[in-house]
């Protein structure tokens, strides 16, 4: 059983639903539930409001996640993508072409996770590497901001200040540096402490021009620490649109200046989104793959106990889409309110695997661990570039045994088997498949896992555009800071 759109983007989930496992009766049993989701995403396209969504401040706040993908001259007025808004993007590609050296892009949870999956998809592990033409004069580029780790950000120092070394001497000029420093609002630690030791470090080489670029809130009557400082310093800067939390940005300015850095094409991005939000609308839940998708994982866990989710993609590459699915389900979903203020303590639990990497590691467990889990793939069905395994000792018959067939292929064998291994055991698992691994497929996938989790915030009937949670340890963190400060005599 299987969800496929005319794009060839397909949902099986016949190992997920059906006897001993979803029933159509669980369905059932959450009919009106499901129709009061589907109304509510269709006031929230229209309208952004999302009943009970309150801000951090504890006032009414809209959600636009969802207009992301029309680029359109109204959504212009909202900071949304506009026509203007993409042109400025492709500019700014041209810009930096043959004029940027590299680029640190500085951020944290939804400022870096959506970033770092455009980065590893499109460019792969070997990008900074490759030379200037390769990279068709595209800058070469480093993620930092994603933790408060010195020796790391010392690496990245010292890494750029080897590569001005080596330009200096062999172009007579000076290395130039884009530090690109992503922040919705505008001063979080662990993205400001890198973006300042980075900054300072790298002002004092002479061989080394830095130019700064601020991806934060827009609003200039009440500007963002970041925004003053763009104003104050001229840099140019990009905005984190009113209505888009931090794990909705991709689809934003926060993902595609990285999409404009890497010369990504933005459109078809969007194009795969946009046809996603149109699938989505369909008031059928069998072909409407975010309604299906949650419908099924709510049922999973509310009636057979399976809470934790295995985001599984087969492909290295791949890894960082679980990274930014797992902040996406964590925050949205795990939550102890309701909507009403009744403790609830929801939320599943989500885990990062991949594929074939975890089979021979997390396996073990969600093969004969506890039933709780639901374990998701993703698979692309046509790889680029194949292998072909070669017969290259013949007389190693096990060797040969697995020559002749495509390292895709391959893949896809250990994919398929590992599934069946889990339903011998009616360990529940589903399959997302891409027809292949570009900006369009990619923007179908995030579009509609994005949507999915905002219908289980209905089905569950929490706030899943919040985060509360994190709060906690900020409250602590700040005196905290203040303390050792003091204590230093600072
Ligand atoms: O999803 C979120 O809201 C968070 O993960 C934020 O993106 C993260 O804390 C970074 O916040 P900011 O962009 O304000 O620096």
């Amino acid at each position: 059983m299987a969800l496929t759109l005319l794009s060839g983007f397909s949902f099986d989930y016949d190992n997920l639903f059906g006897e001993g496992k979803v029933t159509q009766a669980d369905l059932d049993s959450y009919s009106d539930a499901l129709k009061k989701a589907h109304e509510a995403m269709k006031v929230m396209r229209s309208d952004g409001v999302i009943k009970a969504h309150l801000s951090k401040d504890g006032t009414p706040e809209k959600v636009y996640f969802s207009k992301l993908p029309y680029i359109t001259e109204e959504n212009g007025k909202l900071n949304l993508n506009s026509p203007a808004s993409i042109k400025r993007l492709h500019d700014f590609t041209e810009r930096i072409r043959n004029n940027v050296d590299a680029v640190v892009s500085l951020g944290i949870g939804g400022s870096f996770l959506g970033n770092k999956v455009l980065f590893d998809v499109f460019c792969g592990e070997f990008w900074n590497t490759w030379t200037k033409e390769q990279r068709k004069g595209l800058p070469k580029v480093y993620f930092s901001g994603q933790n408060i780790d010195t020796r790391r950000t010392g690496d990245i120092i010292n890494h750029l200040k080897a590569q001005a070394e080596i330009v200096k001497t062999h172009e007579q000029r000076k290395f130039k540096v884009m530090l690109i420093v992503i922040s919705k609002s505008g001063g979080t630690l662990d993205t400001m402490s890198n973006f300042m030791v980075m900054y300072d470090a790298l002002k004092k080489v002479d061989d080394i021009e830095i130019e700064i670029v601020a991806v934060t809130d827009p609003n200039m009557e009440k500007k963002t620490l970041l925004k003053q400082l763009a104003v104050e310093n001229g840099w140019e800067t990009f905005a984190v649109p009113d209505g888009v939390g931090g794990r909705f940005t991709i689809f934003c300015e926060v993902g595609l200046t990285t999409a404009a850095v890497i010369g990504m094409d933005i459109e078809k991005f969007l194009e795969g989104a946009r046809h996603m939000d149109e699938a989505c609308q369909n008031d059928n839940m069998w072909e409407n793959p975010a309604m299906l998708n949650a419908a099924l994982k709510f049922a999973a866990a509310q009636k057979h106990g399976r809470n934790i989710e295995v985001m599984m993609p087969y492909g290295d590459y791949l890894k960082s889409v679980s990274e930014w699915y797992i902040q996406l389900l964590a925050e949205s979903l795990g939550k102890k309110f309701d909507k009403e203020g009744n403790v609830v303590n929801y939320g599943r639990t989500p885990l990062v695997a991949v594929g074939t990497t975890d089979m021979h590691s997390q396996t073990q467990q969600h093969q004969e661990g506890t039933l709780d889990k639901v374990v998701q793939f993703i698979k692309i069905a046509k790889w680029d570039n194949d292998f072909v395994i070669p017969n290259v000792f013949p007389n190693a018959q096990k060797l040969a045994d697995i020559s002749g067939v495509t390292m895709s292929e391959a893949l896809e064998v250990a994919r398929q088997s590992n599934a069946d291994a889990l339903k011998s055991d009616n360990r529940y698992n589903a399959c997302f498949t891409l027809p292949e691994l570009n900006e369009y497929h990619l923007g179908e996938l995030l579009y509609m896992l994005a949507m999915s989790v905002a219908y289980e915030g209905e089905l569950s009937n929490v706030d899943a555009f919040n985060q509360p949670g994190v709060e906690a340890y900020k409250r602590i963190m700040g005196p905290k800071l203040q303390e050792l400060k003091r204590s230093k005599g600072l």
